[in-house]
């Protein structure tokens, strides 16, 4: 349901605290303008008003969700607040600003568009303007812990007699939202980046990688756990790594479809090949290269998207909706 998402993004006082701090040490009281790309209940751009925004402007793709914040701004007399029901992608010519935030991350870090609606946000910015989040780092780190890998195999034990070996392996071709514990990576070496993004700079929707390491022990290894950390502006970060303060942001669990034994002085290889794109949607496939085989996975409906349902109408109150164009250029 719409409202428990978004209560659980009111909950997360370590998400909400981050972006304030980077909010609040970015706007300068009557002169910052704000763009807010992704504002849900408005969150992020009520906070701006809050803090001094000469003007902050709200896009909404939800339609319901972008009437709901309007009339929410009314309710509290915010009045530097204007609210477009729009896919911020679809504004042509848009009022420059001199901030732009967007909270469009996912637990894997780029599914929910953050990188595009970042990279399009250079048509919004005025010279000299920036973006928060700035950066995101993906990092990535073998797991040795079993329970997650036993978790997706039901069918092997479930005592009907039935060779059902193609649904084991097909639940292993996934990718699963979990929360990791320090159990899960006792001996196991340390994380690895996998990809890096400056939202500065022109977003690839391909994403390619391979990172490898060398285990100083006899490790068995059951999968990949990923997780990211965004730069909100410099000092200020925001990270759902496993042993960070838990946001309601978890990691994700890539699964190997056989566990792989390492010895001591062996090395294991991870390639990643994703993409993360609005007009084809997302791929993620992974390669293991362990000294006794290689095994390709690939997600082909992965559980990554966050649940987005529409809120019923909610009556009178209207978002602003100012004459544009849609762009159907591609
Ligand atoms: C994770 S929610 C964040 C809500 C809000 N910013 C907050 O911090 O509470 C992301 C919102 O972005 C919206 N969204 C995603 N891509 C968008 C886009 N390109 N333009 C406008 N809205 C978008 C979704 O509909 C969703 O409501």
């Amino acid at each position: 349901m719409l409202i428990d998402y978004h209560r659980r993004l009111a909950a997360d006082s370590v998400r909400n605290e981050a972006f304030r701090q980077a909010l609040e040490r970015t706007i300068r009281p009557g002169a910052t303008r704000v763009a807010d790309l992704g504002s849900g209940t408005g969150w992020l751009g009520f906070m701006s008003d809050v803090l001094g925004a000469r003007s902050t402007t709200l896009y909404e793709r939800e339609v319901s969700l972008a009437h709901l914040s309007a009339s929410l701004a009314r309710r509290n007399r915010l009045s530097g607040i204007e609210v477009f029901a729009e896919d911020s992608r679809a504004i042509l010519d848009p009022e420059p600003v001199d901030l732009v935030v967007s909270e469009t991350l996912g637990n894997l870090g780029l599914e929910e568009g953050i990188g595009e609606i970042l990279w399009d946000a250079r048509r919004f910015l005025a010279p000299g303007g920036i973006r928060i989040p700035s950066t995101l780092a993906l990092y990535v780190r073998p797991v040795g812990g079993d329970r997650f890998w036993a978790e997706l195999d039901p069918w092997s034990t479930g005592g009907s007699g039935l060779d059902l070996a193609p649904l084991s392996e097909l639940s292993r071709q996934n990718l699963y939202v979990r929360s990791f514990i320090p159990a899960d990576f006792a001996g196991i070496p340390s994380a690895r980046i996998w990809d890096r993004v400056d939202f500065g700079t022109r977003y690839r929707t391909r994403r390619r990688c391979r990172v490898d390491w060398c285990f100083e022990q006899e490790r068995w290894v059951f999968g990949f756990a990923l997780w990211w950390v965004a730069g909100l502006i410099d000092g200020v970060a925001l990270s759902t790594a496993p042993e960070s303060h838990p946001t309601h942001w978890e990691q994700i669990f890539a699964p190997v479809l056989q566990p792989v034994r390492l010895a001591a002085g062996e090395g294991l290889g991870l390639e990643i090949n994703a993409r993360f794109s609005e007009r084809t949607g997302v791929g993620f496939a992974w390669t293991v290269h362990a000294p006794r085989g290689i095994q390709s996975l690939s997600i082909r409906k992965g559980d990554l998207e966050r649940p987005m349902p529409t809120l019923a109408r909610i009556g009178s109150h209207r978002a602003t909706t100012k004459t544009h164009r849609r762009d159907f250029r591609s």
